[in-house]
């Protein structure tokens, strides 16, 4: 009979999950193993459990493919996070139905591909005995234990398109248009999207704003002949004065978003120009995955796989210094990395006059 592990996609999808599952397929695959793809996340762990064999049939094709193909979920029974210090716990009863169906599926060992979130989960399944190795996977790239992310380039390329797009239609009516993008607490999405698609404000949570200083970027412009302006905002910044925008509670967790339009009120009232907000939304997760992501992904795959094999359980796949490799899931959680507001990133761009409005 052959060695059988599991993987799962936990918490929102991301670009080049699907190269993740295709990478571990195949390197399962070579090894003589079967792989199972539990759907819904930890959700197809629950009793009968719900899985497909991800051989090579399956993976054919699937790595252009944005999304993932067993589904994912960011609720359910397995919602487990370390916020602030309250380590929210997932039920015994739960840990133990999720036992039974991996040991009646033959599973050795599982592969948790997800977030902050869902690495706390794994890292409960590990103390409970379920051996398990991480993947982690957010768009926002604000992982502590690892470099990069994939997900996070195809996301900077969202909005670098989209702001590639905004520039002509900004530019013809003279206005200045504010661009909302996700990536949570963290400024990177607002920040490498912003640069690449030459904006002229970035706003982040890092670094709080002040709303006459973006307005008087704003006029700046107008005053040198640039009668248009792009600006960026990330959903989670705020003014100097003033709170982040929460749109409601969900699952125990905000819901970030808003601050787009605030900023563009508050441009007009400023600045007496035409201004328009563009929320990006899940247009930065969906579609298909990078050149990077699709090759970052396969590498996470492959490596997750790898570890399995060396039996490095309750440790996660984390790429440092250009190189994959892994570290204790335990070290990784509730651990984020933030934009440094005096960093060479944020100097780049101020040295290409973009304003942070401080
Ligand atoms: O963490 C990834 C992320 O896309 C954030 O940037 C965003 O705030 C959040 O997820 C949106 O989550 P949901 O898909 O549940 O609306």
């Amino acid at each position: 009979m052959k060695t059988r592990i599991g993987i799962l996609t936990s918490g929102g999808d991301c670009p080049g999950l699907n190269a993740v599952l295709r990478g571990a397929s195949l390197a399962a695959e070579k090894l003589g193993w079967e792989v199972l793809g539990f759907r819904d996340g930890f959700e197809g762990l629950l009793p009968p459990g719900d899985w497909i064999v991800l051989d090579r049939k399956c993976t054919e094709n699937i790595m252009a493919l944005g999304g993932t193909i067993i589904g994912t979920t960011n609720r359910g029974h397995f919602v487990s996070k370390v916020a602030g210090g309250d380590r929210t716990v997932v039920a015994e009863e739960v840990i133990e139905m999720a036992r039974t169906v991996l040991k009646d599926a033959r599973v050795e060992a599982l592969i948790i591909v997800g977030g902050d979130g869902s690495m706390t989960t794994a890292l409960q399944l590990q103390e409970a005995g379920i051996n398990c190795v991480g993947v982690p996977k957010t768009i926002d790239n604000d992982l502590e234990a690892t470099a990069m992310t994939f997900g996070f380039d195809s996301a900077v390329y969202a909005v670098m398109d989209a702001l590639d797009r905004l520039h002509t239609t900004a530019t013809s009516h003279k206005r200045a248009i504010v661009v909302e993008v996700m990536g949570r607490h963290a400024g990177w999405i607002a920040l490498h999207g912003g640069l690449a698609g030459g904006a002229d404000i970035i706003l982040i949570p890092e670094i709080p704003f002040d709303f006459d200083k973006v307005a008087a970027a704003i006029r700046a412009r107008d005053a040198a002949g640039n009668l248009s302006s792009l600006v960026v905002v990330a959903e989670g910044a705020r003014p100097r004065d003033g709170q982040q925008i929460k749109r409601d509670m969900e699952h125990g967790e905000f819901r970030l978003g808003g601050i787009g339009d605030v900023v563009a009120h508050e441009i007009a009232v400023r600045t007496g120009k035409e201004t328009r907000t563009c929320v990006l939304g899940h247009l930065q997760r969906g579609g298909p995955p990078t050149t990077l992501d699709r090759i970052l992904g396969t590498r996470f795959g492959v490596k997750a796989v790898q570890l399995v094999n060396e039996g490095h359980f309750g440790s996660m796949v984390s790429y440092q210094s250009y190189k994959v490799r892994h570290v204790p899931i335990a070290d990784a959680v509730n651990r984020l990395r933030l934009v440094p507001p005096n960093g060479e990133m944020v100097q780049t761009a101020r040295d290409v006059e973009i304003s942070f409005g401080d």
